[in-house]
């Protein structure tokens, strides 16, 4: 077998008949055997219309589940079940158009490990999605992108239409949450080379989305359980939570000096910070990159130091420019705080613990 074909369906009735038809004519010339996995998770009469389906064409293989839900689990069963050498995971409801089916065979025969239709390179469009879904589908990209370094150089992380060759997921633990099970196979699969083409995501023309509230919140729950079981990712997020943590240990050391022991506010505020940054130092070293960096703490801790001071004139320099812009001021100050993280993150990362 050549190439399995993964649909997870819940409820699409009326697209069953009209995607099969067009996989079969989009494949109909090319020399390449191939079956296609309906993995089911309907509560209306859809699984009646696979039946049928199933019955009358030997291409058509059907997996029902009753006891569980999940667009990324279907597709993980599927993968389970599959016998192709090429695995291409696709929408039953017609929104990732079957005619590209060849180009994405012929770009995974010809050695690419991960083939990405995608709406985000030129040629590409999503209008099949309106304007707010378009913003939320954004942000959850660019927070992926953010979170795992593996999303990074993908324009479409959150595609549901993927073609990988099996060797890519076969062995991988592919343990996903809700929807995103590129995702899933971006940061667990073993694979060298991805390669995206572009595409029309196209409006649906039967039934519904089924995206959801609910779908959303399992993204990052998702998100959160990737960056938590991959060491350079939590990294980052280490780093932020430390240095959340220094701002309650400044407040505290101001409030002692200044209250209890009655030091002057100037001097209170300059040694807090100072004891806030010794404190972050301590804990970065000893948990954030634990694991890391050959120098000596009279080294480590002047360029900690120093590469915080500047942070702070990075804040403050990125708020002015804000607010010559009209921008208010605290909003100026945090997207400040954001950039002086990030900018302080990478600067320790390959100075202060460079390996
Ligand atoms: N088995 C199963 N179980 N399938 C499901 C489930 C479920 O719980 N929920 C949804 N599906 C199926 C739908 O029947 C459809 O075939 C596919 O998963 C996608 O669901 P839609 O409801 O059509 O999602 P969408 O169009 O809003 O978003 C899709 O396209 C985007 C762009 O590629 C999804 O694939 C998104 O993940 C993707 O970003
Ligand atoms: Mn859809």
């Amino acid at each position: 077998m050549d190439l399995s074909i993964i649909i997870p369906s819940f409820n699409e009735r009326d697209n069953i008949v009209p995607i099969v038809e067009r996989i079969h004519t989009a494949l109909r010339d090319e020399p390449i055997r191939y079956e296609i996995w309906f993995v089911d998770d309907s509560t209306d009469d859809t699984v009646d219309v696979l039946s049928e389906m199933e019955a009358v064409d030997k291409q058509v293989h059907v997996y029902h589940r009753d006891s569980e839900r999940g667009l990324a689990s279907a597709v993980v069963a599927g993968f389970a079940r599959a016998r192709g050498e090429y695995l291409i995971v696709m929408d039953a409801d017609l929104q990732h158009p079957p005619e590209l089916l060849p180009e994405i065979y012929r770009n995974l025969a010809a050695g690419s490990d991960i083939v990405i239709p995608s709406r985000f390179v030129s040629g590409g469009s999503d209008g099949g999605l309106g304007p707010l879904r378009k913003l939320v589908s954004w942000v959850a990209r660019v927070i992926g992108q953010l979170a795992l370094r593996r999303l990074r150089k993908i324009s479409d992380c959150t595609s549901g239409y993927f073609g990988v060759n099996r060797n890519v997921v076969d062995g991988a633990q592919l343990d996903p949450i809700g929807w995103k099970i590129l995702i899933e196979v971006l940061v667990k699969g073993r694979y060298k080379t991805v390669h995206e083409i572009p595409y029309e995501f196209l409006a649906r023309d039967a039934g519904e989305s089924k995206m959801s509230m609910r779908e959303q919140w399992n993204y990052f729950r998702h998100l959160f359980r990737l960056v938590s079981q991959s060491p350079a990712d939590r990294r980052f997020f280490l780093f932020c939570a430390i240095g959340a943590s220094g701002v309650v240990v400044n407040l505290v050391v101001l409030s002692i000096l200044k209250y209890a022991l009655r030091v002057p506010d100037t001097s209170a505020s300059i040694i807090a910070s100072l004891v806030a940054m010794l404190s972050n130092y301590i804990w970065n070293d000893q948990i954030t990159w634990r694991a890391s960096g050959q120098r000596k703490w009279n080294i480590k801790l002047p360029l900690f130091i120093g590469i915080s001071l500047v942070g702070i004139a990075l804040t403050t320099l990125v708020m002015d420019g804000f607010r010559a812009v009209g921008v208010a001021v605290p909003i100026g100050q945090v997207i400040g705080i954001l950039v002086s993280t990030v900018w302080s993150y990478m600067m320790n990362n390959r100075l202060t613990w460079k390996d």
